[in-house]
C-alpha cells in the first residue's frame, strides 16, 4: 500500500498477480463485510501494470475516498479472494498523528533479520504511514529474488495483527541505482518532469498543516531538482509543519562517509528559508538526532550549520532500519544525540490546540544491536501492539534509546 497522490482522498493498492488467472481487482467500501467480496460498495481494478523483476505487478489507484475514513477490502481475482484488509485515509483538517521513519534494509543474514524486527516493530505502533528513506535490498536494486523476499516482509510483519496496512512513502537510496526509475516499478512512485528517473515528490494532508517532501539524492541535487524543490516549497510556505526525506546525510555521523558539500549547498539554504521543521535521512546505518539548525557562514558555525533553536530544522538519521550498525564516530558540536544500533524513528506530530502548542516528539524505537559474538540481540518484539483507542500511547515496556537523561524523546520546539 502507498501513498504517492492526495493521501486524503486516493490511496495505491500494488499486488505480483498470477498471470494464468483473470479479473482481479479491489472490492472495496466503509463497511466491513469480510472476505465477502460482493458486499463491497466499490470496485477498482488496475490502472497499470508492469512486469519488472519477474513480478506481474498491478497498481490499483482508488480515488474519491473520504478523509480520515477506515476503508476494507479484498482483492478477488477468478480463482479466489484475499484475506480481508483495511487502510485509512488522512485527515483533511489539522489533527495528531504518529509516522515512523528510517531506512536501509539487507537482503541476507543478521542484517536482514534486524530489518524484520523494525517492520514488526513499526507494525505494533500503527504508524498512519511510514517514510522508508531509501535502501531496500542487497546490490543495485534489480535483483528478482531480494525484491520478493523485501515486499513479502513487508506484507506480512508490517500488516497489523486486525489486518491494517500501512501505507508506505518510498525514497531512492543508491541501492537501488540499478535502475533510477525502480521505485516507480516497485510503489508507483511518482516522478518530475515527464522522467521516471527523476523520482521526487511531495505530500501533504490536515488542511494547511502537514506538508513532506521526498527528494533524491542519487540525481543531480541541484539543476532540475532544485528548481522543483524551490518551487514546491514556495507553493507549500503556508503549511505549519514541513519536512524533507531523502537517503543521504549531508554531513555523516560516521567517519567511514564522505561530506556531502554540494547536496548542502543545493538545500540546506532552501530548507532554512521556507521554515522546514524536521529533515529524515538513512545510509550511514546509524542513529543521530541533531539541534535545530540554519545554514551559517560565519566563523561561529560549523561545517556550514549553526543552533538555532528557534527557526531551525532537526535532522534526524541515519538509516539503521535493518543494515548493520556503523560506529557514532563523528558527532558535531550540534549533534544532540547519536547511537550505533538498529532503530525506527517514531514521530508524533500535535497540531496546536488550547492546552498546549504545535510540536512534534521523536522517539528512537530500538529494535536489534549485536553481542560481543556478533549474535543478533532483539528489541522490542514482545511488546503489546497498539489499538485503534490509543495511538499516542507508550506501549509499555518498550525500549528506546536513551538520551543519557530521563527524556524519553526529543521534543521541538524545545
Ligand atoms: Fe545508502
Amino acid at each position: 500500500m502507498v501513498w504517492n497522490d492526495d493521501p486524503i482522498s486516493t490511496i495505491t493498492i500494488t499486488w505480483d498477480q498470477d498471470e494464468s488467472v483473470n479479473n482481479p481487482a479491489i472490492y472495496y467500501g466503509e463497511t466491513d463485510h469480510g472476505r465477502n467480496y460482493r458486499k463491497y460498495e466499490f470496485e477498482q481494478s488496475e490502472a497499470r501494470i508492469r512486469n519488472n523483476y519477474d513480478m506481474n505487478t498491478h497498481f490499483a489507484r482508488l480515488k474519491d475516498l473520504k478523509a480520515n475514513t477506515a476503508y476494507y477490502f479484498v482483492i478477488k481475482d477468478e480463482q479466489g479472494v484475499s484475506e480481508r484488509y483495511w487502510f485509512k485515509t488522512a485527515p483533511d483538517t489539522p489533527q495528531p498523528f504518529t509516522f515512523v521513519t528510517g531506512g536501509d534494509t539487507k537482503s541476507s543474514g543478521g542484517p536482514l533479520e534486524a530489518g524484520r524486527n523494525s517492520n514488526r516493530v513499526a507494525a505494533k505502533l500503527r504508524p498512519l504511514f511510514v517514510i522508508y528513506n531509501g535502501d531496500f535490498t542487497s546490490g543495485d536494486g534489480t535483483n528478482p529474488g531480494r525484491w520478493e523476499t523485501w515486499l513479502r516482509d513487508w506484507h506480512e510483519q508490517t500488516t497489523t495483527d486486525d489486518g491494517r496496512m500501512i501505507p508506505i512513502v518510498p525514497i531512492h537510496g543508491n541501492h537501488e541505482d540499478g535502475d533510477m526509475a525502480n521505485l516507480t516499478y516497485i510503489f508507483d512512485a511518482p516522478y518530475q518532469y515527464n522522467d521516471s528517473t527523476n523520482v521526487y515528490y511531495s505530500l501533504k494532508f490536515g488542511g494547511n498543516f502537514f506538508y513532506m517532501v521526498m527528494l533524491n539524492t542519487q540525481i543531480d541535487e541541484g539543476g532540475a531538482q532544485r528548481e522543483w524543490l524551490k518551487n514546491d516549497l514556495e507553493q507549500h510556505q503556508n503549511y505549519a509543519f514541513k519536512m524533507a526525506g531523502y537517503h543521504k546525510p549531508f554531513f555523516p555521523h560516521t567517519s567511514g562517509k564522505g561530506e556531502n558539500q554540494y547536496q548542502y549547498d543545493q538545500w540546506a539554504y532552501l530548507f532554512y528559508q521556507y521554515g522546514l521543521d524536521l529533515s529524515v535521512d538513512g545510509d550511514s546505518h546509524m542513529h543521530k538526532i541533531t539541534y535545530p539548525l540554519k545554514p551559517d557562514s560565519t566563523e561561529n558555525s560549523f561545517m556550514g550549520f549553526i543552533r538555532d533553536d528557534k527557526n531551525g530544522t532537526l535532522f534526524v538519521g541515519e538509516g539503521s532500519w535493518g543494515a548493520r550498525p556503523r560506529p557514532n564516530d563523528d558527532n558535531k558540536p550540534w549533534t544532540l544525540i547519536s547511537g550505533s544500533v538498529n532503530q525506527i524513528k517514531w514521530v508524533h506530530v500535535v497540531p496546536g490546540s488550547n492546552e498546549e502548542k504545535a510540536h512534534f516528539k521523536i522517539f528512537t524505537v530500538l529494535t536489534a544491536d549485536y553481542d560481543e559474538n556478533n549474535n543478533l540481540i532483539s528489541y522490542n518484539q514482545d511488546i503489546d501492539a497498539l489499538t485503534e483507542d490509543n495511538l499516542f500511547d507508550l506501549p509499555q515496556n518498550i525500549e528506546l534509546h536513551s538520551t543519557g537523561s530521563t527524556q524519553q524523546f526529543v521534543r521541538y520546539p524545545f
